[in-house]
């Protein structure tokens, strides 16, 4: 039977003592132990206790029991550091700087509700907590998902080809390793989201980066390339970084080329809830009369990042062999946070909380791009999102946009860089600019700040 250390405090502060003993050299390698009758009498224990604490102590190697002879410590001893072992600390997560990209907007209201829920689904645990599930997570949330993507999205889904993942990349990554083999070809936008393009080369995609204009990519643009693609991975309602919504005549020349080339359209659609004007977009996926588009969504941008929860409304082709990997990786998501999204959808707090999210990120970007227009005139150029929680701006100086965001960056402005988001050498510079989860005065104190760079980094116009 296994010792465990902790099984009761008498046992615990005898193995502790005899091992410091043994640690420090007063108790040497070969000593015979006192026998644990004699010990128990001495120190008032009771025999059991003394029995625990020298049994711990020749599971852990620092004695040795004889039969017969009686316990002796051990003729080596294993090598205990005196300090306890480095373990990395904690990655440090300071307060978000302004302009930072992917920083929640909620509200103390939407986080009483779903501490609420939470308890709610602790409290009254269901059998799905005890035991292994579906890897595709757990039926009533992908019920509550694929009937919201039905209606809010167009998505033509039904809830058994949901796999809930741990977000958006986790759904990228199970896809494209099922998709692709090491050397195959892969469309990506360019420019492009970062994290989609580290995922790709990650699985060995021979990428090939497909200029994105004011329509999105195209795919003759994408075929004139001449590289083939076993795959595309494309952000349609709100192109990632630039903010652009594809058009009708590309989102179905993309279809069909996937039709034609027997290839995949992988669609990110990361932050479609937080669409401000215009009639709300149908995803590329309910377009797609093949089965060829895999569709990714994510709570992260529409709750908060830290929930780790997405979904993936899967082809029923690839379906199979990406919960066979998903087996491999995590087995299926935490059942208790899922309990507690469902009850956020099915009980009508989403669509609450969507409403003020929505009038809380529009109000944001209004006021920081009051504040833009009167701080950086003539530095910056930039159209308003209709869409997002994000806006990119070119630059009107010649300093290079990663120069200037080091300098915003001492500035205490979280700006990210346009430029490195291409594949293509032909980059604009500029800069990408978050305004969600900011107060105003802060949106309008980074505006100035911005302002300031720009002019001190631009040379004097004669
Ligand atoms: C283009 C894009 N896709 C997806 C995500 C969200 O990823 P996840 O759901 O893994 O948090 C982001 C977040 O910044 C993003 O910008």
């Amino acid at each position: 039977m296994p010792v465990l250390p902790g099984q009761g405090p008498r046992r615990r502060e005898l193995y502790v003592a005899i091992r410091r003993l043994i640690e420090t050299g007063l108790a040497r390698p070969g000593a015979k132990l006192p026998t644990t009758r004699d010990l128990a009498k001495r120190l008032g224990l009771s025999r059991a206790a003394a029995v625990a604490a020298f049994e711990m102590l020749v599971a852990d190697g620092f004695a040795e029991a004889r039969t017969g002879a009686g316990t002796f410590v051990a003729a080596q001893v294993p090598a205990v550091s005196e300090r306890p072992a480095r373990m990395p600390g904690p990655a440090s997560v300071s307060p978000a700087l302004p302009c930072e990209l992917g920083v929640a907007t909620i509200d103390d209201k939407t986080m009483r509700v779903f501490r609420n829920l939470l308890s709610r689904n602790l409290a009254q645990p269901g059998q799905e907590h005890f035991r292994y599930g579906d890897p595709r997570g757990g039926s009533k949330l992908r019920a509550a998902i694929a009937a919201y993507l039905r209606a809010a999205r167009g998505v033509r889904c039904h809830a058994e080809q949901i796999v809930i993942t741990t977000g958006t990349m986790h759904g990228l990554d199970l896809v494209v390793r099922t998709i692709l083999k090491p050397g195959d070809a892969a469309w990506i936008e360019d420019p492009c989201y970062p994290l989609a393009k580290a995922t790709l080369e990650a699985a060995g995609a021979r990428l090939i980066g497909v200029r994105v204009d004011g329509e999105g990519i195209d795919a003759v643009n994408g075929e004139a390339l001449g590289a083939g693609g076993r795959l595309v991975y494309v952000t349609p309602s709100h192109q990632f970084p630039l903010g652009v919504t594809m058009s009708m005549r590309r989102r179905l020349a993309l279809i069909d080329w996937a039709a034609r080339n027997d290839a995949w359209i992988v669609e990110d659609d990361y932050d479609s809830e937080f669409r401000f004007s215009g009639p709300p977009l149908t995803a590329l996926q309910g377009m797609d009369g093949a089965d060829r588009v895999a569709y990714l969504g994510t709570f992260s941008k529409v709750l908060f990042p830290g929930i780790r929860i997405g979904y993936a409304v899967l082809p029923e082709a690839l379906l199979d062999k990406v919960l066979r990997l998903r087996m491999l990786s995590d087995r299926q998501p935490p059942t208790l946070v899922q309990g507690a999204v469902a009850d956020f959808l099915n009980d009508g707090h989403f669509a609450a909380h969507l409403r003020r999210a929505r009038r809380r990120v529009q109000a944001a970007r209004d006021g920081f791009v009051t504040t833009l227009r009167h701080h950086c005139a003539g530095e910056l150029d930039f159209a308003v999102p209709e869409h997002g929680l994000h806006l990119v701006a070119a630059l009107a100086t010649s300093a290079g946009d990663r120069a200037l965001v080091r300098r915003l960056l001492a500035e205490g402005v979280g700006a990210r860089a346009l430029s490195p988001m291409y594949l293509d050498a032909q980059a604009r510079q500029g800069l990408v600019l978050g305004f969600s989860g900011f107060e105003a005065d802060v949106l309008a104190s980074a505006a100035r700040r911005i302002g300031d760079v720009l002019r001190a980094s631009t040379p004097a116009r004669s």
